[in-house]
């Protein structure tokens, strides 16, 4: 026994950390574009200072990112001598609408994305597109306040319009919003929010998360209109919370914080919102502000499937004496029976065969893992090879761990795409050195470097990889 056939084996990139070319094309402005490297970032981010242009003194990676705007030939070139199957990769929203509240979307974007498409399936590769990754044309942030505007519901609605329109047969497997619980954490990067003064941020949060939900089912209902073949997921950052001790408390803690990360997605997936998010409601003074038929809509078009993140599992504890640790923008109680990335995010193969089970079990539909991964620190030789066997063990670690979830478990699992296949910036810290690759990109942290794309060893074992099926992992 190995993986399914016609398993989905790939790697998943997003637009704002590849692809550049910020102002060209047509392309506006969007967030994701303002949110420097350095100290400021996080505040950025998270909404807690405002930056809604470039300010003299930063330096901005996602304006240039790899440039994957002027190489993805080659890159997808690479991505299909490794035999990917899928690639994941995602729509920047202002190159379609460049001020995202146009009636007329804008050629030149849609055709990038066009010629990308084709591109891939010369290569059978099967596009898996993420119709907005932490991105949001600027215009609609600041003249309408970013999600927490129900008006942006119908622009998200134009936007899918268009593109399930025009990529019907290119593209098959939708996801509607990355990492969607993310609001909740970086709400500037994941919902376009910058907290005004005296905001009451909770009534803010959970009202774009509203809006983020409906237009999401949306998404799922057009999309299915416009071409039933379409399967159409939504995207959680997962990682399953552990009590730290089997004390009730902490138990009852770890419940609590699954709950936070899963009430996004058993709305997505049920189509109403869980009793303990109506609870919570209900003592912070929160109404879900529906209007029209929003109801109905999220009832009627819950996802396809599920596809989530992971990195790393979680640890709760009713009081967090303990020590904590970083990951994936998520704070938790450090793990003592585990290891480390260099950034501080804890390294648990095993926890991903619990967080799959944990999904499969609470929603009974199938799973994709659309991101999995080691950001590490390469030293590149003159011809830009680099010994990765630390990325190589990682992989191969969470690769058992999947095959033991379908095997043993019975687990259903679509695929598996590893987060940055070729080098790209970093999300949370904004670095180059933050490398995830099977390719290596020449670039630093200051944005210095040649751009020259080149094979590390993972790149050859992630090609046998695939093309046994999973089978030969050495
Ligand atoms: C996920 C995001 O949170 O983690 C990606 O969807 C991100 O955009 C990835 O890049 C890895 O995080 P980082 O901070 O190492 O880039």
């Amino acid at each position: 026994m190995s993986f399914p056939k016609n398993f989905l084996w790939g790697g998943a990139t997003a637009a704002n950390q590849c692809e550049g070319a910020y102002d060209e094309g047509g392309r506006g402005l969007a967030n994701v574009d303002v949110i420097p490297h350095g100290s400021e970032r996080w505040k950025v981010a998270s909404g807690e200072r405002q930056m809604f242009d470039f300010e003299e003194g930063f330096y901005y990676p996602a304006k240039e990112a790899i440039d994957m705007y002027h190489h993805f030939k080659e890159d997808i070139a690479l991505f299909g001598e490794m035999g990917f199957k899928t690639y994941r990769l995602s729509i920047a929203w202002s190159r379609i609408f460049p001020k995202g509240d146009e009636e007329e979307p804008n050629e030149e974007g849609l055709k990038f994305y066009e010629a990308l498409f084709k591109e891939c399936h010369k290569y059978g590769i099967e596009p898996l597109v993420t119709i907005t990754h932490f991105d949001c044309p600027m215009h609609l942030i600041k003249e309408y306040g970013g999600w927490r505007n129900r008006k942006m519901i119908d622009f998200y609605k134009n936007l899918v319009t268009v593109l399930f329109t025009r990529y019907k047969g290119l593209v098959k497997y939708w996801l509607t919003f990355n990492e969607i619980n993310m609001l909740i954490h970086a709400p500037f990067m994941g919902a376009g929010i910058c907290f005004e003064e005296g905001e009451d941020r909770y009534q803010t949060l959970y009202t774009a998360a509203h809006h983020e939900l409906v237009a999401s089912a949306w998404a799922t209902k057009i999309g299915h209109k416009i071409d039933p073949e379409n399967k159409i997921g939504c995207m959680l950052a997962a990682g399953s919370y552990y009590p730290y001790s089997c004390r009730p408390e902490d138990v009852l803690a770890a419940l609590k914080d699954n709950h936070k990360n899963y009430f996004f997605i058993d709305v997505q997936s049920r189509g109403a919102y869980p009793n303990y998010a109506l609870k919570e409601f209900e003592r912070n003074g929160f109404e879900i502000p529906y209007k029209e038929n929003d109801q109905e809509i999220l009832k009627e078009n819950t996802v396809d499937f599920i596809s989530f993140s992971y990195y790393s599992s979680r640890v709760s504890a009713y009081q967090y004496e303990s020590e904590k640790t970083a990951g994936n923008i998520f704070e938790s109680v450090k793990n003592p029976y585990l290891k480390a990335s260099e950034w501080g995010w804890q390294i648990d193969p095993m926890g991903l065969r619990i967080t799959m089970n944990d999904l499969y079990d609470r929603y009974q539909k199938p799973l994709f893992i659309v991101e999995n991964g080691l950001g590490a620190k390469d030293e590149a030789d003159e011809s830009g090879y680099v010994e990765d066997d630390y990325r190589i063990e990682y992989l191969r670690e969470h690769i058992k761990a999947m095959k033991d979830a379908i095997e043993i478990d019975g687990v259903e699992l679509l695929g598996y795409t590893t987060w940055g296949p070729i080098d790209l910036v970093s999300a949370s810290t904004g670095e180059m050195s933050k490398r995830y690759g099977f390719i290596y990109v020449d670039k630093d942290d200051e944005g210095k470097g040649s751009l020259r794309r080149s094979k590390k060893k993972s790149f050859e074992w992630y090609k046998k990889v695939i093309a046994s099926n999973g089978k030969d992992l050495d």
